[in-house]
């Protein structure tokens, strides 16, 4: 037998910015060409879907490129390709990527740009990582669900055989560049998503942090910008923290802790038709596996009591009609549970939250308890929907751009 370790030192970087093409940001450039006068060659995808609300960013990419005193070449114009959840169904987008790859005789040394939402980047990000059995990739996230949680991660992939992600790779990024203007084009809704991730995070890995989100929820629940940007920031650095030092980058096991109240949003998602939208559906299931721990004996009444209520002051509703019985009685969104042990492999492993900051593995859910979680989910959200006017000294007080 031969055998050997292989070690393998991978450095994964999250850089943060206003005005990535700037003329006289040199962040890009500096990106690409470690700092020295080199010249690279970046070929530069574009989200469709981004650029319909940001209609000069083509000829900003260009101009900036231009103006880079020769460190950087744009091989050719960037290239537009279709965005959102449905082009991570299209195969011939990721052949379009080789195709463009290829005809640009991008190298190994080279670099793709991909700047758009996490589906544009996992798809572009697929078919980088496939050429020439990898390509450099520079990611930029232009969605605060992307920034803060998706777009900041090792993986990419495409979905195929009707499954979500089914073909893909992990692949670290050479470098992933959050720039916060982009949020401005986002709708409200797309806006509040990324900000459920944040909390996600910070209930499973940073007391601290949650607190500040708590002291911030005004300011959040308004989409103010140095809030959002506040919890887009730590959000992506714990969700980094948590790939360099979680022990399973490339998610072996078949624990992911990140994927906290996740396995009712995947099926709210899918029973909806993706009608609620992935934070809206992660609120929810954060909600049911919060109340399933209370009636578990995992968590106190009241912590969840104040999660509840942080996440529903930020904006989110904690009901959605798909979490109904249908006309057999069964409820949809119990298959979630098989589904997300497939999704993950191996034995079911639910993350719960016994305390703010921790999190507990477990490898059951009593369905009765999800039942009853559920319908404490109901009464807490019926009874607070009986529009009482709030009384003056609890109302609160305006945002402010100050954070505290
Ligand atoms: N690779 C990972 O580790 C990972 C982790 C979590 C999620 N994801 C994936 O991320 C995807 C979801 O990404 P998302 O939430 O960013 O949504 P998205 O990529 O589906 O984008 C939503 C819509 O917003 C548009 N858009 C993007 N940026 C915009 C902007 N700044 N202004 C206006 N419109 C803009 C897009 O064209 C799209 O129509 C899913 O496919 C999910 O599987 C990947
Ligand atoms: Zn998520």
């Amino acid at each position: 037998m031969i055998e050997r370790n292989i070690q393998m030192d991978y450095r994964h970087r999250v850089v943060f910015t206003h005005g990535l093409f700037a003329a006289n940001n040199s962040l890009l450039a500096d990106e690409l060409t470690d700092g020295a006068d080199d010249c690279s060659r970046m070929l530069v995808f574009i989200d469709e879907g981004l650029l319909r609300k940001n209609e000069d960013l083509l000829e900003a990419v260009e101009a900036y490129a231009e103006a880079q005193g020769g460190r950087l070449k744009l091989v050719a114009r960037p290239v537009i390709l279709p965005g959102g959840e449905a082009c991570k169904n299209e195969w011939r987008l990721v052949e379009s990527v080789w195709d463009e790859i290829n005809r640009y005789g991008l190298c190994r040394h080279s670099y793709v740009v991909a700047i758009g939402g996490g589906a544009f980047l996992d798809m572009v990000g697929f078919g980088a990582a496939t050429a020439h059995r990898g390509v450099r990739l520079v990611r930029v996230p232009t969605t605060t669900l992307s920034q803060g949680d998706g777009g900041v991660g090792v993986k990419n992939g495409v979905n195929h055989f009707g499954k979500k992600n089914w073909v893909g790779t992990f692949s670290v990024p050479h470098v992933v560049i959050n720039d916060f203007d982009f949020l401005e084009s986002l709708s409200e809704r797309d806006r509040r998503d990324g900000i459920i991730e944040a909390i996600k995070v910070a209930l499973i890995r940073d007391a601290e942090f949650y607190q500040r989100l708590e002291n911030n929820s005004a300011a959040l629940a308004a989409l103010e910008p140095a809030a959002l940007e506040m919890a887009i920031r730590r959000s992506a650095e714990l969700h980094v923290e948590h790939i360099a030092t979680g022990g399973d980058p490339f998610e072996y096991g078949s624990a992911r802790p990140l994927d906290f109240g996740h396995w009712v949003a995947h099926k709210l998602e899918q029973l909806s038709a993706f009608a609620v939208s992935h934070g809206e559906a992660v609120a929810i299931g954060m909600a049911v596996d919060l109340l399933y721990s209370v009636r578990a004996g995992i968590l106190d009444e009241s912590t969840a009591g104040r999660i509840l209520d942080l996440i529903e002051e930020v904006g989110f509703d904690l009901w959605s009609t798909y979490l109904e019985p249908a006309s057999d009685g069964g409820r949809g969104v119990l298959n979630g549970i098989e589904e997300f042990r497939e999704h993950l492999g191996g034995q079911l492993t639910i993350t719960l939250v016994p305390a703010i900051g921790e999190k507990l593995e477990v490898h059951t859910m009593d369905e009765q308890m999800v039942e009853l979680a559920l319908a404490d989910l109901k009464q807490r959200v019926l009874s607070r929907s009986s529009s009482m006017p709030v009384p003056e000294g609890q109302k609160k007080s305006p945002a402010t751009t100050e954070l505290v």
